[in-house]
């Protein structure tokens, strides 16, 4: 693929609809670098955690962004996230991180840090980001938006299949409800709630197939790049 004509691909969605999956493969796919920005939240948060930070304490939180670092490493199965030197992909899927992400991620002085860091790994484009407000806020410029849904029954058994292959142990409903939890304030949240982009293209993966769903994508995304080096 041309060099020059690399895009921005925008992936947005409610929680476990699928979008680091999709947003994974069609990366490798196009030969894009990938950023998983629920990943650089859920770091914030085991940060925020370990080092008990008050989410009501300001300065305390300001001090803390200033001491975060974020970084991806490329690994052979996705990249890894190192929190100030630490891999700690594993730790940030675990429900005590999920359980307080939402909150953490409401807070603006984290969503404008967040951002900045985004817009800077995007600059160069050819690259796939997933989060929530991507489509809506940090790329509102991308020249392709793909807004996943799945309805909640296929989230909560995909969410669940995905803790218990990493050895977690977990209940279903412990599951569905923090889902919903998650959804309820990432949505509802006054700093960027989750939206569809008005320009997003929106693909409902319940009954379809990874494989269907690549597809499906990767001729999006094609067509928008021949857009693109035509001008
Ligand atoms: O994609 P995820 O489930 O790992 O994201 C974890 C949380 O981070 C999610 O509940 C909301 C928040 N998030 C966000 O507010 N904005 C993003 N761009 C990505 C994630």
């Amino acid at each position: 693929m041309d060099s020059e004509n690399k895009i921005i691909i925008a992936i947005d969605g409610y929680a476990s609809t699928g979008k680091s999956t999709l947003a994974k493969a069609l990366a490798k796919e196009l030969g894009y670098a990938y950023i998983d920005t629920g990943a650089m939240y859920r770091a914030t948060t085991l940060f925020f955690l370990r080092h008990k930070i008050k989410l009501e304490n300001d300065r305390a939180i300001q001090k803390a962004l200033h001491a975060i670092n974020i970084r991806f490493l490329p690994a052979s199965e996705g990249n890894r996230l190192i929190l100030n030197g630490e891999d700690v992909e594993d730790e940030i899927r675990k429900m005590y991180v999920s359980e307080m992400v939402s909150e953490v991620a409401a807070i603006s002085a984290v969503r404008r840090t967040m951002v900045a860091q985004q817009r800077e790994m995007g600059g160069e484009k050819g690259v796939v980001m997933d989060g929530r407000d991507i489509g809506t806020v940090v790329f509102r410029d991308a020249e392709l938006k793909i807004f996943l849904t799945a309805n909640s029954e296929v989230r909560t058994k995909r969410r669940l299949e995905e803790l218990v292959a990493k050895g977690l142990e977990v209940k279903e409903d412990e599951v569905g409800a923090n889902l919903t939890h998650r959804d309820h304030i990432d949505s509802t949240r006054a700093d960027s709630p989750l939206k569809k982009a008005k320009d997003a293209i929106e693909i409902d993966n319940s009954y379809i197939s990874q494989e269907e769903q690549l597809l499906l994508a990767l001729n999006y995304a094609k067509t928008k790049i021949l857009d693109f080096s035509r001008g």
